[in-house]
């Protein structure tokens, strides 16, 4: 079993590998923050006004390189040691604020009253429990955003099985020039807790056509992003406007 339609097998399974795995260290995640930053500068256009909110911000590389040239930066995760990696990771920047989820971590209502007008979602819903979080998430977004705001989800795992997916990036990693840290990501990967979860476990996939009708369901318009933003080719990405 790889990709899942509807559901995980064991919804906990991956909440509980990122508190603690060692796969996915900071070389990688940094490289493909990165890459992900330089090929969607055109999509989101980062500005000097701008109140970006990264939801599974992991250990925030993106909020890192992000905060000194923004108004705010804002982390949450699901992850309590991503978090505090990320609140570490910040403490320099008063412009920063990273949040613990909850349970039900769709519900975005630690923010209070602070409203966002770049959101983004970065290889985070192939982790979700089953589909319709993603909808629950749209309709948490709506709350938190500002009039206008950008809401990408991207990084999103399509259909394809654990061997595409590396040749995948490997086919980026020769174009990026980031051949060394990819192969021992992917290493890790393999040979690590990571391989076996995803084929006893799942990860949920979708297609553009799912997610463009959830955004549509919301009341939302969308646009699926045909360009590769991350290191994986095989990924999609949708651009939702609030
Ligand atoms: C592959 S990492 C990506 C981290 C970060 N977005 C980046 O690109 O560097 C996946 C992240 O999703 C987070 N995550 C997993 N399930 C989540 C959930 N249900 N809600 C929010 N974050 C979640 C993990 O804790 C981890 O930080």
């Amino acid at each position: 079993m790889t990709n899942i339609p509807g559901k995980v097998s064991d919804p906990s399974v991956w909440a509980r590998f990122w508190s603690d795995q060692s796969t996915f260290d900071d070389e990688f995640l940094r490289h493909n923050v990165n890459v992900f930053l330089e090929n969607s500068r055109e999509v989101m256009e980062f500005s000097a006004q701008d109140r970006v909110l990264d939801i599974g911000c992991g250990p925030g590389h993106l909020l890192e390189i992000l905060a000194p040239k923004v108004d705010k930066v804002c982390g949450v995760d699901v992850s309590s040691k991503y978090v505090q990696q990320c609140r570490s990771r910040l403490i320099r920047h008063h412009n920063a604020q990273v949040e613990q989820l909850g349970e039900d971590y769709t519900d975005l209502s630690i923010l209070g009253d602070e409203r966002f007008n770049k959101i983004i979602c970065l290889s985070v819903i192939q982790y979700y429990q089953e589909k319709d979080d993603v909808r629950r998430l749209m309709a948490a977004v709506k709350r938190v955003a500002a009039p206008g705001a950008r809401f990408l989800i991207a990084d999103i795992l399509v259909d394809t099985g654990l061997l595409e997916d590396i040749y995948s990036v490997l086919r980026s990693a020769f174009r990026d020039r980031a051949l060394l840290k990819t192969v021992r990501f992917l290493w890790r990967a393999q040979f690590g807790n990571y391989a076996r979860l995803r084929r006893k476990t799942g990860l949920l996939s979708f297609s553009g056509e799912e997610l463009s009708k959830m955004a549509q369901d919301e009341n939302l318009k969308s646009e699926l992003i045909v360009k590769r933003l991350t290191v994986n080719h095989n990924r999609s990405h949708i651009l939702i406007w609030i």
